[in-house]
């Protein structure tokens, strides 16, 4: 390539790469892969390596960063950066908006844009002729810092605009981190004994404020412009903010599409609501809502406080982060044993309510975070999720702290606590002689999804076992009208209702049984699937870890399994070839691959893994070998395996299940998918997987009718399904049978089939 042509061709990357960006990082509508994309990009660097006045100011290689800077040159910002007035409450939007109507003497309703406030960095860019040439902090609103090539490298934000009058046109935005790459960077910088952020806002700051613009390219930061500053070009300017939000999302400016407008303060106070609710399925984290005087001419008459416009608000979210003082710390052992460390706090409001506990997960998050006893905690309560102890401030750390240490007995029974190496759980060794562990195991027993026992709540089950009249979820069954009368709170009605719940719930089916049992690990859709797989509590019992645990080699079938029995065996192999015990493992796959027609590499190798030496090799048959149709149960990996095989070698626990069948508990019957069907039914030769949710019958119901016409139902999903039978929020299994193209059944059209049949 000439010169010449060289320079044609990185003008033709630097276009198409712009347009790329674009698509990916604004419009979420990429055109190409990102390998092509990459393969673009390397090119371009190269070109622009050769011919360094190549690299214009708004190429797309500035991306990647430039070279490391000594320090930040300020910057006068031309036009104040500002802050804004807070309203907490309904009652403060309305005066908010009560004010200004009084300011401009008016009754008429006041239109807002609304725009989520989104927790991050506040900036300001400068495009002079459609070119990014300078982007700063905010500093102390007049002053802030030169980051001119961090902020080339935000993945959403143009370095040349689009269709942009001559000129100058300052934007202002706010720099943020979603709340994914906030995680996935603090996992990384953890792995590199790195500082770990705090929050999204401050991986933000950090990630802009760093005199190495490559490492900020390295972080996902992300940009929403939300308003103009100092503009001086020879074009009309719109007249409402919502105008000008458009015209610089119309020149390619990321805008928050979340924005909206408010006709008056009732349809502020809606939006705001809205937000809220939606505030913790957002990717990034938001404090609240900005609104804004949508006409430009009303902004002006309204002017500024100090350093404030009038003409805006930021209508807070309640704080989800609170600074207050971990008191103490106690341990709650759970059903299976588990202890959790939960902080006693100082009582402080937060997330909408008052905190006086939180948890603290486990031994090794308390000591990944350094939290002490009498240390100042920050404390998170976010949305319905159970408020945590996030950090300690170390800098505050009182001199009295002290170190928070695991109990070495249970502080519930006194039995040894144990915890294994390499697990972060420690657990009471107890077992049903634990109190706690009794009384968490009969709150699940008698809960919604598991036996569905109504009227048992906390405060009736805690003095059944005061009294001792339970100790064994079955002595429910037992407990006569008088024991119940006796206890407080316990007036006939409620005796009568707790002993029909009781009655009720005997009638069940095998999932919420197996579920209610409180195997560890086993949720309710693991519960469903091995009643659905084994029809029986005995099937169920009689499986061994074998049985979960797929056998043979994944990648090798029946017909090469055997060629690679016959080829070791030397037998049929010309002997100028052989195969000889001197071989590696390494020799011996590579032997493989090349003799065995069929055999991939993948397969070989995990075949020598497993038996590397050709005598180890000559003593398998291929059944061995041979990948099994895998007899797991979706969802059953080796740790659950593990724990139902111990669940059922438990004396205790199998006189358990006796005495709850013996106490009337009973379920349809599922007929074993271990034994096919004899004679012909209809449904003969069909098999089906059942997934989801569905409105009319159980699973198990609908899994005893098909197989009381001869289908068979399966746990997973292969290419030898007939049809999947999917009701409700479908998973895994609805993608998978997607992709393999097979038949999907909803519930109307199995009625009509089981109707038919
Ligand atoms: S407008 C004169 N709009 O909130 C108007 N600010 O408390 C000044 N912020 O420093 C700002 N989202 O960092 C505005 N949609 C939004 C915003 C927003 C976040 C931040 C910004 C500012 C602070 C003011």
């Amino acid at each position: 390539m000439s010169a010449a042509d060289k320079k044609t061709r990185a003008l033709e990357l630097q276009e198409k790469l712009t347009r790329y960006n674009r698509q990916y990082h604004i419009d979420d509508n990429p055109e190409i892969p990102d390998a092509e994309y990459d393969q673009f990009f390397r090119e371009l660097q190269h070109l622009e390596a050769e011919f360094p006045e190549l690299q214009t100011a708004d190429s797309p290689t500035l991306k990647v960063g430039a070279a490391p800077l000594d320090r930040f040159e300020k910057v006068d910002h031309r036009m104040p950066m500002l802050s804004l007035g807070n309203a907490f409450g309904e009652d403060e939007l309305k005066d908010f908006d009560k004010r200004l109507k009084d300011r401009l003497k008016t009754s008429a309703a006041i239109e807002y844009v609304a725009e989520p406030k989104l927790d991050g960095l506040a900036v300001s860019l400068v495009y002079i002729d459609g070119l990014f040439t300078q982007g700063a902090t905010r500093g102390d609103g007049s002053t802030g810092e030169d980051i001119t090539p961090n902020l080339r490298t935000l993945r959403n934000l143009p370095l040349q605009l689009s269709g942009a009058p001559r000129g100058r046109i300052e934007v202002r935005g706010e720099v943020f981190l979603d709340k994914k790459s906030f995680a996935r960077l603090n996992r990384e910088q953890e792995k590199n004994n790195a500082k770990v952020f705090v929050n999204p806002r401050n991986a933000a700051a950090g990630s802009l404020r760093l005199l190495d613009s490559t490492i900020t390219a390295s972080r996902p930061l992300r940009i929403y412009i939300y308003s103009i500053g100092l503009v001086e070009v020879d074009a009309e300017l719109p007249s409402s903010h919502w105008d000008t939000l458009k015209w610089l999302s119309d020149m390619g400016l990321p805008i928050n599409d979340a924005s909206a407008r408010c006709g008056d303060v009732e349809t502020s106070q809606a939006y705001y609501e809205k937000i809220l609710r939606q505030r913790d399925a957002l990717d990034y984290e938001i404090d609240g809502v900005v609104f804004k005087v949508n006409r430009l001419d009303l902004q002006a008459e309204l002017g500024f406080v100090s350093r404030a416009p009038r003409w805006a608000i930021a209508y807070k979210f309640p704080a989800q982060e609170m600074t207050t003082r971990l008191l103490a710390v106690d341990f709650q052992v759970g059903r299976t044993g588990a202890l959790t460390p939960v902080a006693r706090l100082e009582p402080v409001f937060v997330g909408g309510a008052m905190v006086s506990n939180a948890t603290l997960h486990n031994m090794d998050e308390i000591e990944r975070k350094g939290i002490m006893i009498g240390d100042n905690v920050i404390v998170r309560r976010a949305g319905d999720v159970i408020p945590e102890v996030v950090s300690a401030i170390e800098s505050a750390r009182p001199a009295d702290a002290r170190l928070i240490a695991m109990p070495e007995q249970c502080p519930v029974c006194g039995s040894a606590v144990e915890r294994l190496s390499g697990v972060a759980v420690a657990k009471c060794t107890g077992g049903f002689n634990c109190a706690a562990q009794r009384r968490e195991a009969l709150k699940h027993f008698v809960s919604r999804k598991a036996m569905n026992i109504d009227g048992l709540g906390e405060k009736i089950i805690d003095q059944l076992l005061e009294r001792k009249l339970v100790t064994w979820p079955s002595d429910l069954y037992s407990l006569t009208r008088e024991q119940l009368l006796d206890l407080d709170l316990v007036k006939d009605k409620k005796a009568d209702n707790v002993l029909q719940a009781l009655e009720d719930s005997k009638q069940t089916s095998l999932g919420r049984f197996l579920f209610a049992l409180g195997i560890p690990e086993v949720g309710e859709t693991t519960a469903e699937q091995l009643a659905t797989h084994f029809g029986s509590i005995d099937n169920l019992h009689e499986a061994t870890l074998d049985y979960f645990i797929p056998k043979g080699i994944s990648g090798i079938g029946n017909v090469t399994a055997q060629a690679i029995i016959e080829a070791v065996g030397g037998s049929t192999v010309d002997k100028a070839r052989e195969l000889t015990t001197d071989y590696t493992a390494e020799q011996i796959s590579e032997w493989l691959v090349q003799n065995v027609s069929g055999l991939k590499a993948v397969a070989a190798r995990k075949l020598v893994a497993r038996y590397p030496t050709l005598e180890s090799l000559r003593q398998v048959d291929a059944n061995a070998i041979r990948s099994q149709p895998s007899p797991t149960v979706e969802g059953v990996g080796e740790i659950m395996a593990a724990h139902i095989v111990n669940f059922f070698s438990s004396h205790d626990n199998l006189q358990e299940i006796d005495r709850l069948i013996k106490a009337g508990i009973s379920w349809p019957d599922i007929a074993s998918v271990e034994e096919p069907e004899d004679g012909t039914k209809p449904l003969d030769g069909n098999t089906y997987v059942i997934t989801g949710k569905f409105s009319g019958l159980s699973r198990d119901e609908i899994s005893a009718a098909l197989q009381s016409r001869g289908a068979r139902v399966t746990g997973s999903v292969s290419k030898n399904t007939t049809a999947l039978v999917c009701g409700e929020a479908a998973g895994s299994k609805l993608t998978k049978a997607n992709a393999l193209g097979l038949t999907i059944i909803d519930e109307a059209e199995l009625e009509k089939m089981l109707s038919e049949n």
